[in-house]
């Protein structure tokens, strides 16, 4: 964690509010190994939270009212107890605006508050900044308010708020990646169950990240037609297969293979996405206690391959940089992390050679587009808490 974030956070907190904050948390962004849109099909993802994260102080107010200062954009918000629904604008208050009210339905969040909250993640970049502003304004305000929720029930409540209050339809991924993380080592979850495991990495590896610095949106309605596609081809296969399918996680390639022909193929080829990407999880999941990155490197690289021409929410600098990266043979995989549509890719290699992996394809990137890349080695590292 960068102490002296948290530092600035709690010297501008009590510069604005005159008062030093009751409470700080800490919430790391995510980035997504392997297992790509499989979250929301009660399927399975290798994540991990990340050494670059959001922290939120906290102090009580009087009164109904709630103030809200954003030290990064930097803006500053008030709005009055209770919360019933989404501001219009900024969308960003709204991942606070929302937690406050599916929090506040497990307790009492009176009086108001105000908060103070800054971060170190780049936006737009894939890494789950608004995951991380609302496991920390959760953590927080469960503290301050003293409201027992349980990890798993923090993380739900984060989704909820960005379900209901940004209409982003995501899964639980981010929540569960932000609380769940440890240091050096992948959160395996299985998304049906909500069992989360933690699978220790070797000395032998780490990831490089490489940010398109093309910005997209969970908002964009991209991600939720894809999971609409996904629930539509999930219900097919439920009417035509002689077993339970609540999700597509209950369904085979075999079974694909059987009866794909019989849906458009836009939505057959979003369910193989699924499929495929279920199946590579649970086999890196075993090579990786095995030891065997080679062949883990492979499947990501074979995700990757799934997500831009199945799933197509690649984009030419995503794919762009996996083509280059594939070349390299110091990289044992790489693919896109994360929804999709722009964004990063995480690249998985020896730690001696990310340095210089990083600038070749920085360098061959800003020849091909013309703008830069951004490249940086991320750590795995503990979930988010109260500090
Ligand atoms: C975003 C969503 C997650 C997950 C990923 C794709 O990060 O918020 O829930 O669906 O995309 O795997």
């Amino acid at each position: 964690m960068n102490m002296s974030l948290i530092e600035t956070i709690k010297q501008a907190h009590a510069r604005r509010f005159g008062v030093p904050p009751a409470v700080v948390a800490y919430a790391p962004g995510r980035v997504e190994i392997l297992g790509n849109h499989t979250d929301y099909n009660e399927g399975f993802v290798l994540s991990a939270a990340i050494d670059l994260g959001i922290g939120l102080a906290l102090s009580p107010a009087g009164g109904a009212s709630c103030t809200v200062q954003a030290l990064d954009i930097p803006e500053e918000i008030c709005f009055d107890l209770p919360v019933t629904s989404p501001a219009k604008q900024p969308l960003w208050v709204n991942y606070v605006r929302g937690v406050v009210n599916k929090l506040g339905a497990r307790g009492r969040i009176e009086p108001g508050f105000q908060a103070t909250f800054a971060g170190d993640i780049p936006m737009g970049a894939g890494l789950s900044s608004s995951a991380a502003l609302e496991i920390a304004a959760a953590l927080a305000l469960a503290r301050l308010y003293n409201i027992s929720a349980a990890p798993l029930e923090l993380a739900k409540i984060g989704q909820a708020a960005e379900n209901d209050f940004t209409g982003a339809h995501c899964g639980l991924l981010d929540q569960i990646s932000s609380l769940f993380g440890q240091d050096h080592a992948l959160v395996f979850s299985d998304f049906r169950t909500l069992a989360v495991e933690t699978v220790p990495l070797t000395a032998e590896i780490c990831f490089l990240l490489a940010d398109t610095c093309v910005k997209h949106s969970l908002v964009a309605s991209a991600y939720n037609e894809r999971r609409a596609q996904c629930e539509r081809s999930s219900a097919f296969f439920a009417s035509v297969l002689d077993h339970p399918v609540t999700a597509l996680r209950d369904v085979s390639m075999d079974e694909w293979n059987a009866f794909a022909a019989r849906l458009d193929p836009i939505t057959a080829r979003r369910a193989a996405h699924v499929i495929g990407e279920n199946a590579r999880v649970l086999e890196a999941n075993r090579l990786l206690r095995l030891g065997d990155v080679q062949a883990f490197g492979e499947l990501m690289f074979q995700s990757h391959h799934s997500s831009r021409t199945n799933f197509e929410n690649s984009c030419p600098e995503l794919d762009f940089i996996v083509a280059q990266a594939r070349m390299l043979p110091q990289v044992l995989g790489a693919r896109l992390s994360g929804g999709g549509f722009g964004g990063s890719v995480v690249l998985m290699l020896h730690p001696r050679d990310a340095d210089q992996v990083g600038q070749t394809l920085a360098s061959a990137y800003v020849r091909k587009f013309g703008h830069t890349c951004t490249t940086r080695v991320i750590r795995p590292v503990a979930g988010a808490r109260v500090l």
